[in-house]
């Protein structure tokens, strides 16, 4: 709907011209246009009559439409476009903007939902009350946003597989399809880790969002901003942030001063972060570590055996693995993030069916959820911390928590308010994840299949952790009920079903059942099945682990 955000103004000067090319050219083209039109027809019907006056037959000229269409498509748009590409360099028609702060990614909708926690943020559900200004009656006296990092570029062991992978191809194919030929001289040349630029816009996008649904609340409260600190999250919750500035900029006509910094919180042992995971020893590498590569390794063995065979007909010669088609389809997703804009598709998209990337998506929803999710037995205990966090918050009580909670940063004021109105902090899929299960909302869920794809199953990793996504939690003060606060809680726009307080139809619980059904987190879980602390021994082989595969585990 051509909203135009000011971050436009940062992308690469290239783009900027592009745009100006294309206005210049259409004006030109309109111009041209009419006056040749007219020529035509003065110079073909044009006549004089007894005194010597000229007259025009304008009944006979060619219509303006067919002329206009003639023109244009013959006559001008063609070359221009093609001359405007040569000189850009990147095709004009062939770009969108596909992010949007209300509903998010819209383009390729078909298969760009089927991309696991590498899908871009979708509004999964546009819900009516989008604006939340009030809703059936009830007013929001408080929100919390947990938000996952924009897209980013493959993590850097994610880039080695994938490189390997291409090098194989490359070193070992006697022939390749018209299909694949692409990838004879095909070089990767992502980056590693680091937000996006598209990711940049998806998180700014999403503080102008979380702006607007909260208006009545943004409108005179500062939100209180906490970080896991690592580089793509700082980056994702500044963008967020200034979004959010802009927007109430915007709105309110007034310029925003600067907020004080963001608390950070550090990540990897021996810290403790609620939002990002580390410090229990047997689920990151005890008895539990490898619960989720087994069960992907089971999937991708039989969804991968299809594709395996027919890209052996398409690439002749290469010996495919499981892990060889998993890198190929990656390379989808992650060309697609890599351009500014979401758009166009990279070819890797074109090699892959719908049905395939349901497929990868369920074989990418098996590691959440056998990793960090209700499938693990100590997924869940993951999140704890977070939950007695937002308890506190909830209800204005002293954090009490014995698990991955930091006391000196929660018993603090100024690193831990319990005063506000407004919260947002900074985290990765896999840590909200554990979040999400220990809030309950996998509430009653079966263990998901690792031999064929369950098609009933909710825990879809494209709908719950796509690049941005991000959980509301609300307090409402409603009409039809005066004396209780209600919660509700939103994962990308989609309200949810509140099973474990028994929330009614507006999806609300009241805090105290919504409390009370956390029970099993306030009371620290299976935390103490963890192992902590950690002997010296082991926390030092765990730091020369850490430093090996440093970017590799945290997405
Ligand atoms: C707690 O946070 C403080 C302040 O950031 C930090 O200095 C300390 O090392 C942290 N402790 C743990 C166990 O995370
Ligand atoms: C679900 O799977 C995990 C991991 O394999 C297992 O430990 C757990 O017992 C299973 N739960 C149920 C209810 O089958
Ligand atoms: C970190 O967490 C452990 C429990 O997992 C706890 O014993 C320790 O006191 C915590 N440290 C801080 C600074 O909160
Ligand atoms: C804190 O939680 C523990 C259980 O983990 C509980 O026994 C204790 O009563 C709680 N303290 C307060 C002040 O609520």
């Amino acid at each position: 709907m051509g909203k135009i955000s000011i971050l436009e103004n940062r992308l690469p000067f290239g783009k900027l011209r592009a745009r100006w090319y294309k206005a210049t050219i259409l004006l030109l083209a309109f111009v041209l246009i009419v006056v040749n039109w007219r020529r035509s027809c003065i110079s073909s019907y044009s006549y004089t009559d007894k005194e010597n006056t000229i007259l025009y037959h304008d009944e006979d000229c060619v219509s303006l439409v067919v002329f206009t269409a003639n023109m244009f498509i013959w006559g001008l748009i063609t070359p221009m476009v093609l001359l405007t590409e040569l000189v850009t360099g990147k095709a004009i028609f062939g770009q969108r903007h596909c992010d949007s702060p209300d509903d998010g990614y819209h383009c390729h909708k078909d298969i760009s939902r089927l991309w696991g926690p590498y899908s871009p943020y979708f509004a999964v559900d546009t819900a009516d009350d989008s604006t939340l200004n009030r809703y059936h009656g009830c007013e929001v006296t408080f929100a919390n946003v947990l938000s996952r990092h924009g897209a980013r570029y493959p993590t850097g062991g994610a880039s080695a597989g994938i490189k390997i992978t291409i090098n194989k191809i490359q070193s070992q194919a006697t022939s390749y399809s018209r299909k694949t030929d692409f990838m004879k001289t095909f070089k990767y040349s992502l980056g590693a880790d680091a937000l996006t630029s598209f990711g940049q816009q998806e998180m700014y996008n999403s503080g102008v969002r979380f702006y607007r649904r909260y208006e009545s609340l943004a409108f005179n409260n500062d939100p209180f901003f906490r970080f896991s600190a690592q580089g793509r999250v700082i980056d994702s919750g500044e963008k967020f942030t200034q979004g959010f500035i802009d927007e109430k900029t915007k709105r309110t006509g007034e310029p925003v001063g600067q907020y004080p910094p963001a608390v950070l919180v550090y990540e990897g042992y021996p810290f403790n972060n609620t939002m990002d995971h580390g410090t229990c020893r047997e689920f990151e590498m005890g008895k539990f570590s490898g619960v989720a590569s087994a069960a992907q390794t089971e999937y991708a063995t039989i969804f991968t055996a299809p594709i395996i065979e027919w890209l052996k007909k398409e690439i002749i010669g290469v010996d495919l693995t499981p892990q060889d088609a998993i890198n190929l389809m990656s390379l989808c997703p992650f060309y697609t993030v890599a351009e500014p804009t979401g758009d166009p598709l990279p070819k890797f998209c074109n090699l892959f069916s719908k049905d395939e990337f349901k497929s990868y998506n369920y074989y990418l929803s098996l590691g959440k959820f056998y990793g960090y999710g209700p499938g693990n037995p100590l997924g869940p205990a993951q999140g704890i911390g977070y939950t007695n966090e937002l308890i506190s918050r909830l209800t204005g009580t002293p954090v009490n928590d014995s698990t991955t909670t930091n006391s000196t940063l929660d018993g603090d004021p100024s690193t831990f308010p319990l005063d506000r109105r407004l919260y947002a902090d900074f985290s990765h899929d896999n840590t909200m994840t554990s979040i999400f299960s220990a809030l309950n909302l996998f509430h009653g869920m079966k263990n998901l299949s690792t031999t064929e794809l369950d098609q009933t199953s909710k825990f879809n990793a494209a709908e719950l952790v796509p690049f941005a996504s991000r959980m509301y939690v609300e307090k409402l003060q409603c009409e039809d009920n005066k004396k209780e606060e209600f919660v509700r809680v939103l994962i990308n726009e989609q309200i949810m079903e509140l099973k474990a307080c028994k929330a009614d139809k507006k999806g609300r619980c009241t805090v105290g059942a919504f409390v009370d059904s956390l029970q099993w987190a306030r009371d620290g879980g299976n935390w103490a099945e963890c192992g902590w602390p950690y002997e010296i021994s082991e926390q030092k082989r765990k730091e020369k682990k850490k430093q090996e595969s440093k970017i590799t585990k945290q997405t």
